[in-house]
């Protein structure tokens, strides 16, 4: 079936100062109870995993729409050549820096040689490429599974590619893998409480019943941990959507796996700076550290913007993590995010603001909040252990938070990212 920082201080001392905050706690509670007491009826109901499932086929059909690299039949295919080249990509890689250290002078290799072993390490980052190819093997045959492709079609669309000289994209396989790390292995434990922990502890004060459980729609949901552990909160009905085909096709791959920690894979191997040894560079993690439950959640593919034109006012919480930043125009976001909550609906949001290589418009935080403020939303006052206010006057608190980071890595970037949230009116 289908259907996609705040300090560490802060995470550790957010049970502590439950107690020390209880009056403003208070506060809040009312504020939950006054936004659950809306009488609101859903205009119609969500879809379903079988529904989703129809409709991706539908629009995965060659027929549907114009054959181009747009069409997302067209995208998966091109996700799973990127997958299927895996170890090309990386064998071409390790060559050139093959080729490279051949620049060293031949006295200096000699003692490259006698002390760190130079050419063993890059006989062993080859060996264990194998091991990451397997996975990118097994991503690829659980997508042609999952979505009815053949074998042959993907052959034919790769030899095509080639003749068109149109190259596998090696980094957004690399990133999709990434994310493994970051949203299903334990490595990736501390990451995730930073920026997992001050919208689980806002959606888990919420008060709601079973027998009438919020909608909770999350764009943009990479890999989908944080859609599963709401889910895992109880009491909501989770839909998280995702555009990038390489992340659908990683997610489909996780969300099949049934033992824990059953799959192994060397995410660092790729990229030699910042370690403090070599152990560290080939060091090998597994995931999932967590099962997924089967259709507990639903994924949605497609562009946030034109995928929910359907859903205008069905969703009581929309989440937006180290996501409004990737839009090409930031104002049609909002303006989807408006259109997608229900009247007293609620907006989280926690993220920097790196705008890619070609966003329409680039705007500030205090723009931001003025913009989305003219929509009708008005921001709330949020609990103060995520964060300090960033502006004054404004309610949006900023949190130290990594992202994809090598936990034992020697670069420990990390970004200043703004959490709010604002109801709709
Ligand atoms: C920076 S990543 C964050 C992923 C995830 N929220 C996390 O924190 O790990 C942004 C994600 O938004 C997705 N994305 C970008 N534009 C999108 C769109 N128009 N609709 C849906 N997803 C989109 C990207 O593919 C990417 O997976």
């Amino acid at each position: 079936m289908l259907r996609e920082v705040f300090s560490i201080f802060t995470c550790v001392a957010w049970v502590g100062f439950a107690i020390y905050l209880s009056p403003w706690m208070k506060d809040i509670s009312h504020e939950v109870e006054a936004y659950n007491a809306t009488t609101f009826q859903y205009p119609v109901p969500l879809s379903t995993h079988n529904e989703e499932h129809t409709r991706l086929v539908q629009n995965l059909q060659r027929s549907s729409g114009k054959w181009d690299s747009n069409h997302p039949r067209h995208r998966l295919l091109t996700a799973l050549y990127g997958y299927t080249s895996y170890k090309d990509k990386n064998l071409a890689e390790v060559n050139r820096w093959r080729n490279l250290y051949k620049n060293v002078p031949k006295q200096q290799r000699t003692m490259l040689e006698s002390t760190v072993h130079y050419t063993r390490k890059l006989n062993t980052i080859e060996h264990l490429l194998d091991t990451n190819n397997e996975l990118a093997r097994s991503i690829v045959d659980h997508g042609l599974w999952f979505y009815n492709i053949s074998q042959s079609e993907l052959d034919e669309f790769i030899k095509e590619s080639e003749s068109q000289k149109r190259s596998a994209d090696k980094t957004s396989v690399s990133q999709g893998m990434k994310h493994f790390v970051r949203d299903w292995a334990d490595e990736g434990h501390e990451e995730r409480e930073q920026s997992f922990g001050c919208i689980l502890k806002s959606l888990a004060q919420t008060s709601r019943t079973t027998d009438r459980p919020l909608r909770v729609l999350l764009p943009g949901s990479g890999l989908g941990r944080l859609a599963h552990e709401v889910d895992n909160l109880g009491g909501f009905d989770v839909t998280m959507n995702e555009w990038s085909t390489y992340m659908n096709l990683a997610y489909r791959y996780v969300s099949s796996r049934s033992i824990p920690n059953s799959v192994p894979f060397y995410p660092y191997i790729d990229w030699w700076s910042h370690h403090a040894t070599t152990e560290d560079l080939q060091r090998s993690i597994t995931f999932p550290n967590q099962v997924i439950r089967p259709s507990s959640v639903l994924l949605i593919e497609g562009d946030f913007t034109t995928v929910f034109a359907e859903h205008t006012g069905q969703y009581d919480i929309l989440v937006t993590l180290f996501f409004i930043d990737t839009a090409r125009n930031l104002v049609s976001y909002l303006e989807t995010i408006h259109r997608l909550l229900r009247p007293g609906g609620r907006w989280v949001n926690l993220g920097p603001l790196l705008y890619g290589t070609a966003p329409f418009v680039q705007l500030s935080l205090d723009e931001i909040v003025a913009l989305s403020e003219s929509m009708g939303f008005e921001f709330q006052e949020t609990d103060p252990t995520v964060g300090n206010i960033t502006v004054p006057g404004l309610q949006v608190r900023g949190l130290d938070v990594a992202y994809g980071r090598n936990a034992r890595g020697l670069n420990k970037n990390a970004y200043q990212a703004q959490y709010w949230e604002a109801v709709k009116r």
